[in-house]
């Protein structure tokens, strides 16, 4: 960002365009520092605001911020199944994630739903210039919300993919909803590793505040063209792209997935195609 965009007042008249992210707890979300950002520097008249809502209430909030004249809302833990459910229309990534992290209110009333955390996370790697080849092997750690939309993202643009998770039953539920998944025993993955070029934690291992901060995984089995990717961005190094980097791997860590997953829904509501730059990154980086 230059000393010019952080000057730029943000404009807030009458007309403004409103959109905001729905969470319980919402306290910890980067979206409207984002948002507000991308507004001040294309100069956009709109506000992003956080918006605290219980589950209970998540429907009344919804239909409310639509009755308010809101352009629609991202949505994070723990409503984005719920998001799913109000949906009028949802896109192929929403069908495929079987959640909606992006509601956007349509002129002629209908709620539209997509899925954007997996399509950001691949953008990410393409800004990154890791494109991994078509027939390549994609192995995530992690079974939960992430992992679904990152795997069916990554299946969409061709590769093959492998999930390993704690509990099996739930990485055999998520290959039961995205037919071609492979399941890889938890106990097993560090030595298989070497049969894949893509590793992907999407799990909250290695999360500054999370079940186990440290979690640094052996790397010894892994190719030497492996590209490690982590979905968590706090720290922006994590123990595993530690150990990666240390081991000459490619690493990608989970800040450029926030930055592009966030594009589709400024889009819509706002009317101009964000950029994600290093200034982006830089101001949002400021943020932690
Ligand atoms: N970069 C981004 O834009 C972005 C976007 C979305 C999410 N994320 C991050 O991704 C992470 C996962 O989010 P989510 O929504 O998928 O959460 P989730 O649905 O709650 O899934 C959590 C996952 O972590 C695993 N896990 C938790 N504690 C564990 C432990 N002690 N040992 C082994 N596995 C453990 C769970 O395994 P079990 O099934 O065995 O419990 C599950 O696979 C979070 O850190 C979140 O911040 C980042």
């Amino acid at each position: 960002m230059t000393a010019t965009d952080t000057a730029k007042p943000q404009i807030i008249t009458g007309k403004a365009k409103l959109a905001g992210v729905l969470g319980w707890p919402v306290a910890h979300s980067r979206s409207p520092v984002l948002h507000n950002y991308w507004l001040r520097r294309y100069g956009v008249d709109g506000a992003y605001v956080p918006l605290p809502v219980e589950p209970d209430a998540f429907v009344a909030a919804v239909l409310g911020l639509q009755a308010a004249g809101f352009r629609g809302a991202n949505v994070t833990i723990p409503h984005k199944e719920a998001a799913f459910k109000i949906a009028d229309v949802l896109d192929h990534s929403a069908q495929r994630a079987g959640a909606v992290n992006t509601l956007v209110f349509e002129d002629d009333g209908k709620i539209h739903g997509y899925s954007t955390d997996g399509a950001g996370f691949v953008a990410s790697m393409e800004a990154a210039g890791l494109n991994p080849p078509k027939q390549a092997q994609a192995l995530l750690l992690g079974a939960g919300g992430a992992a679904r939309s990152v795997a069916a993202a990554l299946q969409d643009c061709g590769l093959r993919v492998a999930v390993t998770n704690r509990t099996q039953g739930r990485a055999e539920e998520l290959a039961k909803a995205l037919p071609g998944l492979d399941v890889v025993p938890w106990n097993a993955w560090e030595q298989r590793l070497g049969t894949f070029s893509l590793l992907v934690n999407t799990t909250s291992l290695g999360m500054e505040g999370g079940p186990d901060a440290a979690f640094r995984p052996s790397l010894a089995h892994a190719g030497k063209e492996l590209v490690v990717a982590d979905i968590v961005y706090v720290p922006r190094i994590t123990p595993l792209l530690a150990e990666a980097q240390s081991a000459g791997l490619h690493t990608l860590g989970g800040l450029g997935m926030l930055l592009h997953q966030a594009r589709l829904g400024f889009q819509k509501w706002y009317g101009v195609n964000p950029e994600v730059d290093a200034a982006t990154e830089a101001f949002v980086q400021e943020s932690f």
